[in-house]
């Protein structure tokens, strides 16, 4: 494995190849950035992962600065992964250019953690622009549990006529049933129980709601989630999972949309 910190050197390395499989993260690897790899290695391309905490998708300083950090351990995770080349660039090497594409914001980006994080949309696109610009992968992947911000990347890529694919895969779950994120390595263990109960309490929900569509009742589901031990909920709401609108009929394929706090540990789940 390669750790690359500049765009200059990664050219250099990465255009002898025919195509590259990316897997962009901000580092903290957990069991679901394990599994986007483990899904590239089909590609028979060689692969790429960046660590970068990008700044500009965090609307709190404190977020940021709280963000899980642990190099030393993520870089012996992908060698042991035996991915080719891992890129870790500086604020610079990222935003030191002017991209040729300006970013695409579809509307989706206004509701849910859009309206809770300000900025943080246009954040994410504007650093996953970038490193197409520097990487032009053929392929991307990224995790289903990070939906609206994979729904927003695929609508940049279509509107901007970009030829890399996103591949989107499956939300990785702990055995307690709570989705993997970087962020849980912030909750102890009678935190992560809570989730642990959050996320049964509402896939079992789920399911009963399929059979009568009547069940859905959000301000008792979200009474629910407080009870259970959640600090704030920050919003709880069903979307179909095609459009990213609101559900009119029972019939349609949606998904229960949540960003809840346990203490200052802010997670996001869609079920
Ligand atoms: O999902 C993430 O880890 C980040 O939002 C991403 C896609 C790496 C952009 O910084």
């Amino acid at each position: 494995m390669k750790i690359i910190k500049d765009k200059n050197t990664l050219h250099k390395e990465i255009l002898k190849n025919n195509g590259i499989s990316f897997i962009p993260t901000m580092g903290g690897l957990h069991k679901g950035h394990v599994s986007l790899i483990k899904h590239s290695k089909k590609s028979k391309l060689k692969i790429l992962v960046s660590i970068f905490i990008n700044p500009k998708q965090f609307n709190k300083k404190s977020d940021f600065m709280s963000y899980p950090r642990n190099t030393k351990k993520d870089i012996k995770l992908l060698k042991k992964l035996k991915i080719n080349y891992l890129y870790m660039p500086s604020f610079k090497d990222i935003y030191g250019f002017k991209p040729k594409n300006k970013i695409f914001l579809d509307n989706a980006s206004k509701k849910l953690c859009g309206k809770f994080r300000k900025g943080h949309f246009e954040g994410v696109l504007n650093v996953v622009n970038r490193f197409i610009e520097i990487i032009k992968p053929k392929y991307i992947y990224l995790g289903k549990k990070d939906y609206q911000q994979l729904y927003l990347i695929k609508k940049h890529i279509e509107k901007k006529k970009i030829k890399s694919k996103i591949i989107e895969c499956k939300t990785i779950r702990e055995n307690n049933g709570v989705a993997c994120s970087s962020r849980n390595l912030n909750l102890d263990k009678n935190q992560m129980k809570i989730a642990s109960n959050i996320f049964f309490y509402l896939s079992n929900l789920k399911k009963k709601i399929k059979k009568n569509y009547n069940l859905l009742n959000i301000n008792k589901i979200k009474k629910e989630l407080i009870n259970l031990g959640a600090d704030k909920i920050d919003y709880l709401e069903n979307y179909n999972i095609k459009s990213f609108k609101k559900v009119k009929k029972s019939n349609e394929k949606f998904n229960i949309f949540f960003a809840y706090y346990i203490k200052n540990t802010r997670l996001i789940d869609n079920i």
